[in-house]
């Protein structure tokens, strides 16, 4: 049977949409787009609320919808505090605004508490470094998603809240129209081990070592790659 969250997708009328999930009283969940579409969020919540080692998040009126360019300076607040990073103020302008990026916010009482931001790339556009993601098998019509942010705020870390946001990222990348997406990958400092935990516990897998990648006041630092397969994608046979 269709969910009805999916048939709201489809229908890409409501504006707004909501729901409870099924035996789990306290975990009530409304979604909102300002885009006009949900995303699929009901599969995550249920999934994860099935599996009993991610308890996932147990926060009352959480709501995950996407950002807009009025959420620009609490964005570029909380990415200043959570990643080492400086990014542009026209990146700011960019995850908020464009619609060519996915990116969702998980907000509590108000505020926003966690989100993640991805795109979907042309393999054919890759950098040379990331161009060995996929076998060769795959055409060269095939894309990748690219993930650029993944934050929870520290008060709300280890309740779900990446779970849920990375599980309704990869609904959407499975989803029918996507289905040339054939990976997600992301870059990570070598020295981030909550991260790095927290991919590998979601079946990403390490790509490859990118010695000096960041740039971090002033001081060059590794990163990894990690990827998570998606669509029957595979990496080049023997690695
Ligand atoms: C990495 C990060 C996004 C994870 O966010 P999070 O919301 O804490 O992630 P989750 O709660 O979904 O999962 C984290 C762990 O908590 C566990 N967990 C979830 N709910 C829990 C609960 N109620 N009690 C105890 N543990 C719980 C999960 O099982 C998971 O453990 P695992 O990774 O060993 O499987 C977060 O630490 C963060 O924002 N870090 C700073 C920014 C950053 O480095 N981002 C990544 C850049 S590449």
């Amino acid at each position: 049977m269709e969910l009805p969250i999916k048939k709201a997708i489809k229908e890409e009328t409501k504006k707004e949409v909501k729901f409870k999930v099924e035996n789990n009283d306290h975990l009530k969940t409304k979604m909102m787009s300002e885009k006009g579409y949900a995303t699929d969020c009901n599969n995550a919540l249920k999934k994860n609320s099935s599996n009993k080692s991610v308890p996932l998040c147990n926060l009352n009126n959480l709501q995950l919808r996407f950002l807009c360019p009025s959420d620009l300076l609490e964005v570029r607040a909380l990415c200043r505090n959570w990643f080492p990073i400086d990014y542009p103020y026209t990146w700011y302008e960019e995850i908020t605004s464009n619609p060519r990026f996915y990116s969702l916010a998980a907000i509590y009482e108000g505020v926003i508490i966690g989100l993640i931001v991805a795109e979907i790339k042309p393999y054919s556009k890759l950098n040379k470094g990331d161009k060995n993601i996929l076998s060769s098998c795959f055409s060269k019509t095939s894309s990748v998603a690219y993930m650029l942010s993944l934050g929870v705020s520290e008060d709300h870390r280890r309740n779900g809240i990446a779970t849920l946001l990375l599980d309704n990222l990869v609904s959407h990348l499975t989803a029918p129209e996507n289905r040339d997406c054939k990976a997600l990958f992301l870059h990570v400092l070598t020295t981030n081990k909550p991260a790095i935990r927290f991919y590998e516990h979601r079946n990403f897998r390490l790509h490859n070592f990118l010695p000096y990648y960041y740039s971090i006041k002033g001081t060059r630092r590794d990163g990894f790659t990690y990827v998570l397969y998606l669509n029957g994608g595979h990496p080049p046979w023997g690695l």
